[in-house]
């Protein structure tokens, strides 16, 4: 493995802090990144266990975006009219927002954060609070083998991939498809989008490296999509090598194409990538001296999960940005990791009280614009870091 980014000393994601625990020591680790020249993995290289991170107090719902809930929704439309699955599993299905668009009888969901876990069994589905593994797999599968598997933002989440799949290849049937949506670390790469990284997302996959731990497996990749979710994802549609039934699609090769072009097998990128990081670092820390020596109210928009990576590394804290609004629930109202600044409702924005705006959801900037139009029309300003530290 040779590390290539070093993001500092961070706290973990999605730990928000109440208001009485401000003055307590924060646990942090390391944040570095890598990249396996064997298998062109990229991966942060100090975890933190699967325990600590996902457990019952796990806060993300994926109900609680409306966004996420109707693409689930399509997308759960599209799968059954496709693959026509008898039985499917997802993997990581958080509080439902996925299965609940099919049957009880037709998915099984897996969830370890027990808190999540209870309101998918509560609504009749058979849900395992485990973590996924070969064990489970076949505890699973005892009865049935599964036609369909779904996986979103997990697997990368999952420290050790190679029994991941392995687990997925024995549960499948042998026509069984599995369905795979993760960050792309081309797009991520792209947009000098750093932030990607932090203690949940250990992996950032490529197709070439998905490509690299599946084959020993025996599962392929057969086509793949472009999704905008997460500033740019890639859909995998992944089948048995011994299936002939689906063929494979013209933009796999497109797509490993792309990220060779880009250097995506080679160190020299990744270099290249984390120069760039620390000269986007510098410039936004300017960004923040110009403004606040201008005497400029700067406040905070979506505090994200990837918001407390560049805070953290880029020192920006409560003292720079007076509060973020956030839309969801659990978030209100607790503070930032780290960077100990306040969550508050959102409020649409008011041109008398805020100057400036960092955007922390920058992957859902045109829905964010759209709503502030009046703001910006005004002469409200928006700022980020995503491709690069600017002013919009
Ligand atoms: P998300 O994209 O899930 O990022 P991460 O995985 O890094 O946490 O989070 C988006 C956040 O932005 C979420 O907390 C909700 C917030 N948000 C708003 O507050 N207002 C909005 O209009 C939108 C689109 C998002």
């Amino acid at each position: 493995m040779k590390k290539f980014l070093d993001l500092g000393n961070q706290p973990l994601a999605n730990s928000y802090l109440k208001k009485k625990e401000l003055n307590k020591k924060e646990k942090k680790f390391r944040l570095e990144v890598g990249f396996n020249p064997e298998n062109y993995l990229v991966s942060i290289l100090n975890t933190v266990t699967k325990e600590k991170m996902f457990n019952k107090n796990y806060p993300y719902k994926s109900s609680e975006s409306t966004t996420m809930r109707s693409e689930f929704k399509k997308l759960a439309k599209k799968l059954k009219k496709k693959f026509k699955p008898k039985l499917s599993l997802e993997i990581g299905s958080n509080d439902g927002a996925f299965i609940k668009n099919f049957n009880q009888k037709e998915i099984i969901g897996v969830e370890p954060c027990k808190n999540l876990a209870i309101i998918t069994k509560k609504k009749g589905y058979k849900t395992y609070a485990e973590y996924w593994n070969v064990k489970l797999a076949k505890k699973i599968i005892s009865n049935q083998k599964i036609d369909l598997v779904y996986s979103a933002n997990t697997l990368s989440h999952i420290k050790n991939i190679s029994e991941i799949f392995r687990a997925i290849n024995l549960s499948l049937n042998d026509k069984g498809v599995l369905v795979l949506e993760d960050p792309s670390l081309l797009e991520c790469m792209k947009n000098l989008a750093y932030d990607q990284f932090y203690c949940e997302h250990i992996y950032v996959f490529s197709t070439l490296s998905l490509k690299k731990i599946l084959d020993p497996i025996g599962l392929e990749i057969f086509d793949i999509e472009q999704l905008k979710t997460h500033g740019g994802s890639n859909r995998y549609y992944i089948k048995k090598k011994k299936n002939f039934n689906f063929k494979i699609s013209s933009r796999v090769k497109f797509n490993i194409n792309k990220e060779k072009k880009f250097g995506l097998h080679k160190i020299g990128a990744y270099k290249n990538f984390a120069t760039k990081v620390k000269k986007s670092k510098i410039k936004l820390e300017k960004i923040f001296s110009n403004l606040i020596k201008k005497n400029k109210k700067i406040i905070g928009y979506g505090a994200t999960a990837k918001s407390c990576t560049v805070l953290n590394y880029c020192n920006i804290d409560y003292k720079k940005i007076k509060f973020f609004y956030d839309t969801t629930s659990f978030k209100i109202g607790n503070y930032l990791p780290g960077s100990k600044i306040e969550i508050k409702e959102y409020k649409k924005l008011d041109n008398n009280d805020v100057d400036y705006v960092f955007l922390g959801a920058w992957n859902f900037k045109e829905e964010i614009f759209k709503k502030e139009k009046s703001f910006i029309r005004k002469g409200g300003k928006f700022f980020t870091h995503v491709p690069f530290p600017h002013v919009i």
